[in-house]
């Protein structure tokens, strides 16, 4: 089964090969975040219509660089939800249309169950099941994984997403949108202990979280204040220590709760380093193991889209001939468009 995987849902194109046998065979992205940065944020109309004028070349460069012909192909997968629903549109409605064209099937993937999966991407996989710590711009939940589409979600924010607390704090400290890996970097040059930021959430049970409190915090410490270019990197490693602070420690409950061996960090934010340093040490002390998917497939990625529809596809999972959209779509027990 070889598949290709497109993915529209927000700020990027992606469009990648995926074989059953052979694994990821190309890997095709455009990044529109020059495009947006001019206006603080992602302009929904214009991702649609960057969408638009990317794909096609895009879908050539990743059949070429897999060396690929249409008829080598077996099946479509494409970002179906959640997502802006008019670049979701484009994505769908253009894999529906190739899917037609060649005669193959197509499924709708769920754009979070792209992110669970992604670590299977890698080499060294982990076997189901496993936890997994999703920490995207629009999503922080932990997730028990007990198989392919059997999702239970235990815990998610109950305002700002870790990746939308980044980007917002970011913004504070003057840095260009999206500010969550160029905060990490500020951050490296910062000591820590300045500001005592709040840790949401970690003084009572369970397992959701809380950032909009935190991105406060910090809007209140620097208030009125002229900064100068260390007490910035100094605001930004307090930031981002009481981030990885309270994600590792909702982790660790996690893996203690559901006895899993195995977690996986997947979104955006799981490209941090410093987050990923502290995940891979607490899973060890616990007996665990913490599985990284390399930075570009944290990321949003065609290769995640590919890999969960070469999987629903292999399992018999299709979607039907609709073009199929969802701007909102709880992660459930099914990843295929029912849930
Ligand atoms: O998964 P993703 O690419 O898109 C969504 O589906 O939301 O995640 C993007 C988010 C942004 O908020 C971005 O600032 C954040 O991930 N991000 C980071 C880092 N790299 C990207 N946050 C913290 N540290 C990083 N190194
Ligand atoms: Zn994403």
């Amino acid at each position: 089964m070889r598949v290709i995987g497109i993915e529209s849902s927000c700020d990027e194109t992606g469009v990648a090969v995926y074989d059953e046998e052979f694994g990821l065979l190309s890997n095709q992205l455009h990044s529109q975040v020059a495009m947006h940065q001019a206006y603080g944020g992602v302009v929904p109309e214009l991702a649609s219509r960057d969408h638009i004028r990317r794909l096609l070349p895009l879908v050539r460069a990743a059949l070429a660089e897999a060396r690929s012909p249409p008829d080598r192909i077996d099946g479509i997968a494409y970002t179906a939800g959640p997502g802006l629903i008019g670049a979701l549109l484009v994505g769908a409605s253009f894999a529906r249309s190739l899917a037609y064209a060649w005669g193959r099937p197509a499924i709708g993937v769920h754009h979070l169950e792209g992110h669970l999966l992604a670590p299977l991407l890698e080499r060294d996989a982990p076997v189901f099941p496993f936890l997994a710590l999703l920490v995207s711009g629009g999503h922080t939940q932990l997730v028990d994984v007990r198989g392919l589409g059997r999702y239970r979600v235990l815990g998610q924010s109950q305002d700002d997403a870790a990746g939308e607390a980044f980007d917002k704090t970011a913004k504070l400290l003057g840095l260009p949108y999206p500010g969550g890996a160029a905060l990490a970097g500020l951050a490296e040059r910062g000591s820590g202990g300045r500001h005592r930021f709040p840790r949401p959430m970690l003084d009572r049970p369970g397992l959701d979280f809380s950032f909009s409190g935190l991105k406060t915090a910090v809007r209140v410490a620097l208030r009125d204040r002229v900064l100068g270019e260390q007490e910035r990197a100094d605001a930004a490693r307090d930031f981002e220590d009481a981030v990885v602070d309270t994600l590792t420690e909702k982790c660790r409950r996690a893996l203690i709760a559901t006895g899993r061996e195995r977690m996986v960090v997947a979104g955006g934010v799981g490209a941090n380093k410093r987050l990923r340093e502290r995940l891979d040490r607490m899973a060890r002390e616990l007996g665990a193991r913490a599985h990284f998917p390399r930075p570009e497939f944290c990321t949003d990625n065609g290769a995640m889209i590919a890999l969960a529809g070469c999987m629903h596809l292999c399992a018999g999972d299709t979607t039907g001939l609709a073009a199929q959209a969802r701007a909102h779509w709880p992660l459930g027990d099914d990843g295929t468009m029912g849930g």
